[in-house]
């Protein structure tokens, strides 16, 4: 089978949020393929960050597909309200601190007409999103526990997207790999080389000073 496309999904989260719609036209503009926007309540993750209102304004400015990253808890109440702002794939977390239902929200996500992603934290072993993988669009590996951007990238975490390339390929998927967290030209280069095909980047992009070369830097281009 073709390998999947290289996605870089440049995270909002390290814009300028003076500036939020040039900073999203900038990104556009420079190559990104999705923008991912990380939603913390303060309970799930030690951080709050913003919420629908933000997503619908990006909305407005950009075409790009909205990749919705859900660190909070009882993500299945608010995946209407991300799906009116705009998103385009809603990424749930399998931790039982989430509390929601996981098949349930998976399905009500697909039924909301977005792509499903699931997510794990580096302390969560494969094995807990491994039942769910058949009905998902999009694994999301967490390369740093989540919470805040800038933190350093956890190779071991390696071994998680290795084993959902093998998943991939044993059942002739289409599935997304996604890596987030401390994701720069060179840990790109190691998650591609393992199995990942989206990039989710923060730093890396919005505190470069060329976001077109920085983009293509994790494409290893
Ligand atoms: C971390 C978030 C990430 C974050 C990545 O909790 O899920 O998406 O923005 O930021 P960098 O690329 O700076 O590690
Ligand atoms: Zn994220």
């Amino acid at each position: 089978m073709t390998p999947p496309r290289i996605l870089v999904a440049p995270s909002i989260l390290a814009a300028d949020f003076s500036n939020l719609a040039e900073e999203v036209h900038r990104a556009e503009a420079s190559g990104a393929d999705w923008l991912h926007l990380d939603i913390m309540d303060g309970h799930f993750v030690d951080n709050i960050s913003f919420g629908p209102a933000v997503v619908g304004t990006v909305r407005k400015h950009t075409k790009l597909p909205l990749d919705v990253h859900l660190m909070i808890e009882h993500a299945d109440h608010y995946v209407p309200r991300f799906r009116e702002a705009g998103a385009n794939s809603i990424t749930v977390h399998v931790e039982p601190e989430a509390k929601h239902d996981v098949p349930q929200t998976l399905s009500a996500i697909r039924a909301a007409g977005c792509g499903a992603g699931l997510s794990l934290n580096p302390a969560t072993p494969f094995e807990a999103v491994e039942p769910y993988l058949g009905n998902v669009d999009l694994l999301l590996v967490m390369t740093v526990h989540p919470g805040f951007g800038g933190q350093a990238f956890r190779p071991e975490m390696m071994e998680k997207v290795k084993r959902a390339k093998v998943w991939r390929d044993a059942h002739r998927s289409m599935l997304h790999i996604e890596v987030d967290g401390g994701i720069n030209a060179a840990t790109a280069k190691l998650s591609i080389d393992n199995g990942a095909n989206i990039l989710v980047a923060g730093t890396s992009i919005f505190r470069a000073d060329d976001y077109r070369q920085a983009i293509e830097e994790l494409r290893g281009q």
